[in-house]
């Protein structure tokens, strides 16, 4: 038999239920249970997914049937949770945002590094099929030498963040560390470290008590300049991404769509998702985490990508002069 690593679940909320049954396929993985603060949902994804239930989260770590943990619980959860399982002697899969500060970040790195073990933040962004694509054509050169980068995300997602957790910038951050540490960690990792130049921020709407609407301009250490422009309350939508560079420009159009670049004096390249085939993303960052533990394999991201993304949130937010 091959070694498998054996996963709590904590949180059985919409992503925590998602990631678990993307586990299924991986023989690498066992889901071996399942704890939620709310019983009855605890007891529900167990049939669903037919696993144990943990009947306390002490339960869950003390058990010596389990060897990692899937944290998928509200952001400002993530740091004691990672703390203790890491201590624990767990390993740890965290959704993003890793947690709210870059101070918790730092000690679940710290408490990561003391245990020996993985930490993993979920900045599943970077493995979508057109995200995946930019990447792949910007390191092969197509365009050159990259020059400048400009990133809109807009769409009418206000009502989303009028409900529940999402609601409390005390408990998720807001836009900038619930959704944006997504925008954050992809530009960073196409063109490593940037600082914020400047940022504003708008919140025409009282609910949610946050920024709703943002754009920034950065200044990357290589020389690339960016832009950036979120909006949840913006009707007509629309994801895109250009990078210009010395010789050419990518596009792409963010979930759906198509990532295109095009050169001087040749044809235009383009490719739809489905043409690029990569593994849908959120099995492909569980398999990274399972072969971190088992092989010492690289994942895609790791921890520390996970911290960056909310300390450039955090940029933001004094750039715009917010709190959330
Ligand atoms: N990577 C992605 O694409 C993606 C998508 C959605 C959500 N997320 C992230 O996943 C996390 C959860 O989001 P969601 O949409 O699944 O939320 P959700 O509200 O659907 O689920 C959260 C669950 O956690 C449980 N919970 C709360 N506190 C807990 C605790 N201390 N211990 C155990 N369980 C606890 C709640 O009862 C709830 O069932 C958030 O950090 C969010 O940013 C990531």
């Amino acid at each position: 038999m091959h070694a498998q690593v054996r996963i709590g679940l904590i949180g059985a909320g919409g992503i925590g239920r998602h990631l678990a049954w993307q586990l299924r396929p991986l023989s690498e993985a066992r889901l071996v249970g399942v704890y939620d603060v709310n019983a009855e949902l605890s007891a529900q994804a167990a049939a669903e997914l037919e696993t144990e239930v943990f009947a306390s989260l002490d339960a869950l770590l003390q058990s010596p049937a389990v060897d990692a943990v899937i944290i998928a619980t509200p952001p400002h959860t993530h740091h004691e949770l990672g703390v203790q399982a890491l201590q624990h002697g767990k390993h740890v899969f965290c959704e993003k945002p890793l947690a709210l500060t870059v101070a918790d970040c730092d000690a679940m790195l710290h408490a990561a590094q003391a245990a020996q073990r993985v930490l993993m933040a979920g900045q599943v962004l970077r493995l979508f099929p057109l995200f995946w694509q930019s990447k792949q054509w910007l390191q092969a050169g197509v365009i050159g030498a990259p020059v400048a980068i400009h990133l809109q995300r807009r769409g009418y997602e206000i009502n989303l963040f009028r409900e529940g957790w999402r609601a409390d910038p005390q408990q998720s951050g807001g836009v900038l560390l619930e959704m944006n540490v997504h925008e954050l960690d992809y530009l960073r990792w196409l063109l490593g470290e940037f600082r914020v130049v400047a940022a504003q921020g708008a919140q025409p709407y009282p609910t949610p008590n946050f920024t709703q609407q943002w754009s920034a301009l950065l200044q990357f250490e290589n020389g690339v300049v960016g832009s950036v422009e979120v909006s949840i309350i913006d009707h007509l939508g629309g994801y895109l991404v250009r990078i210009v560079g010395t010789e050419g420009t990518i596009e792409h159009t963010g979930f759906s769509g198509a990532a295109r670049y095009k050169r001087l004096g040749e044809p235009e390249v383009s490719l739809t998702p489905e043409e690029i085939g990569a593994p849908e993303p959120y099995l492909w960052e569980l398999r990274s985490f399972i072969r971190a533990i088992l092989y010492n394999e690289t994942p895609p991201f790791d921890g520390y990508d996970g911290r960056m993304a909310v300390a450039n949130a955090h940029a933001v937010l004094q750039a715009i002069g917010a709190k959330a």
